[in-house]
């Protein structure tokens, strides 16, 4: 796992110094992403190309997630965002609704003890407070196990949504009477869900369509976007390598220029 390494966005939300590069992979020989984030789509697809009830295909995708969790550790991928559920996915048949929730017990059943042992650290975005009692304290100990964790940092988003995560920070700051006159993006992104994290570097989306579907819309402002048409169940190492190696020849410049761009602009 790599060292702690300073965020590249151009709002410093952690207080480290900046920069504007990224770390370098030892697999890949490249620029990786310090944060990746994932919109997971294309379970239900999945299951009725195979004959299968959609549920099967959100657990076919439940079961992805561990590889993806090593494949971006092992490229020295520090945080994984992942969007579950969102806030809009209430509306879905309820028994849809019940399987989803269930997988999220199933998922910290079958990967915790792993997570672990693989000193990953979990945490939860989104509005907990939906789920059953026992299934937030269950949620609750899996997050307090792992705080210590120094690796991977693993953000599962659910009940999550990026519109709804800014009227919380703008709550939050009413809260605690911050002046008009002091509001900064600084202050609002400290009191977003990822405040003590850096802005995704790198926002994948699986399954063709071409949406950011309500998710980190702050958060992505200057993420580098990034969709392919494999179903999420389908999406594995050799799609997670493609993607990182696309990253690493964008050109990130934050609303700026790059140093060769400003050397045309000199005068001989
Ligand atoms: C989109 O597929 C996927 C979701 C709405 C849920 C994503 C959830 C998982 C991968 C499993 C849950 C994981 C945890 C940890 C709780 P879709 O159903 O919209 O697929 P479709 O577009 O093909 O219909």
């Amino acid at each position: 796992m790599k060292p702690e390494a300073p965020s590249n966005s151009p709002v410093g939300q952690s207080g480290e110094a900046e920069f504007l590069g990224d770390p370098i992979s030892p697999i890949s020989g490249g620029r990786v992403p310090r944060h990746v984030a994932i919109i997971m789509d294309g379970n239900g697809r999945w299951a009725t190309q195979r004959g299968l009830p959609r549920v099967a295909g959100h657990r076919a995708g439940t079961e992805n997630i561990r590889r993806v969790i090593e494949r971006f550790a092992d490229h020295g991928v520090k945080y994984l965002t992942l969007y579950a559920f969102s806030t809009e996915n209430w509306q879905r048949p309820q028994p849809e609704v019940r399987a989803l929730i269930r997988l999220l017990h199933f998922f910290i059943r079958r990967e915790l003890a792993n997570l672990h042992k693989n000193n990953v650290r979990l945490q939860m975005l989104g509005h907990l407070e939906t789920l059953p009692d026992w299934l937030q304290r269950r949620v609750q100990s899996a997050i307090e196990l792992t705080s210590g964790n120094t690796g991977l940092v693993l953000n599962i988003c659910f009940s999550y949504g990026g519109r709804d995560d800014i009227v919380m920070a703008v709550r939050r700051v009413i809260e605690e009477e911050i002046p008009a006159s002091e509001l900064t993006e600084e202050v609002l992104a400290r009191n977003l869900s990822t405040g003590t994290m850096p802005d995704p570097d790198l926002v994948i989306r699986t399954a063709g369509d071409l949406r950011i579907s309500n998710f980190l819309l702050w958060q992505a402002a200057y993420a580098e976007l990034y969709f392919t048409d494999a179903f999420w169940p389908d999406f594995g190492r050799e799609d997670i390598d493609i993607a990182l190696a696309e990253y690493g020849r964008r050109k990130r410049k934050f609303g700026g220029l790059l140093p060769e761009d400003i050397e045309a602009f000199k005068t001989p």
